[in-house]
């Protein structure tokens, strides 16, 4: 077992994501490490609902890619354009990001596991379903999760990235992978040691630009 020894600052300060992998196979007792740190998170009434499943099978994979790329390519025909206005360095490092989610988009099942993140509908706490908004309570219950295993993933030097596009083709993915109905997917993670330098720092908004003292727009620091 290698080890997964890192500093929780250093991880979470380095979680970039990385997609460019290699196809070599993750050890099981490493997925298993990643898989259950996972299920350490939160999740509202501590209820669980979520499945990981880990898809390894060549057929698989291929299908999940053929049913991502057009979603992808959609998107990046819709994004992609308005790069050319943003400034320097923004627009070259925007532009590195688009050209490997296409390397992703195009490879993801080259990865050698895709973990299918599911949630459980019935065991959602949405607090804020009846508000005249979109609701985003409910995915506090699986995302936490994610999270984890993008942490774990970091701590055993393993790329990872989280993407949703393919949950606008949940039905087929439903058909595919035998998900019964009441589960949704909230999140697909191709997962595999990085080509290259993999994690690397992160492009955020500094701290004080995104935290208030006692009202909106007051800063805290
Ligand atoms: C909710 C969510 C959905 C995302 N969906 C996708 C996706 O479908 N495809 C993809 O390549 N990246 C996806 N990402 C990754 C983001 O693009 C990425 O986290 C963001 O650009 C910041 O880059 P970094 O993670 O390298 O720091 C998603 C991230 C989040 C949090």
């Amino acid at each position: 077992m290698e080890n997964a020894g890192i500093d929780l600052f250093e991880a979470m300060s380095t979680l970039s994501s990385v997609r460019r992998l290699r196809q070599d196979p993750i050890p099981d007792d490493v997925l298993r490490r990643i898989l259950t740190a996972a299920t350490w998170a939160p999740s509202g009434g501590n209820r669980q609902g979520w499945r990981f499943m880990v898809v390894k099978d060549p057929q698989t994979k291929r299908r999940l890619r053929d049913l991502y790329l057009p979603h992808w390519t959609a998107y990046e025909s819709a994004h992609r354009p308005t790069l050319a206005t943003l400034p320097e360095p923004e627009r070259s490092r925007m532009t590195r990001n688009y050209d490997t989610a296409r390397h992703l988009a195009e490879r993801i099942h080259e990865a050698p596991v895709i973990v299918v993140v599911c949630v459980h509908l019935p065991d959602l706490a949405i607090t804020d379903a009846k508000l005249d908004r979109p609701s985003v309570v409910g995915g506090g219950s699986i995302y936490p999760a994610v999270q984890n295993l993008l942490l774990a993933c970091r701590a055993f030097g393993l790329g990872a990235t989280l993407t949703t596009l393919l949950c606008m083709s949940e039905p087929k993915v439903r058909e595919l992978l035998a998900i019964p109905g009441d589960w949704a997917t909230a999140a697909y993670v191709p997962i595999g040691y990085p080509e290259g330098r993999g994690h690397g720092p992160l492009s955020r908004k500094p701290v004080e630009k995104v935290t208030f003292r006692d009202r909106w727009d007051t800063p805290l620091f």
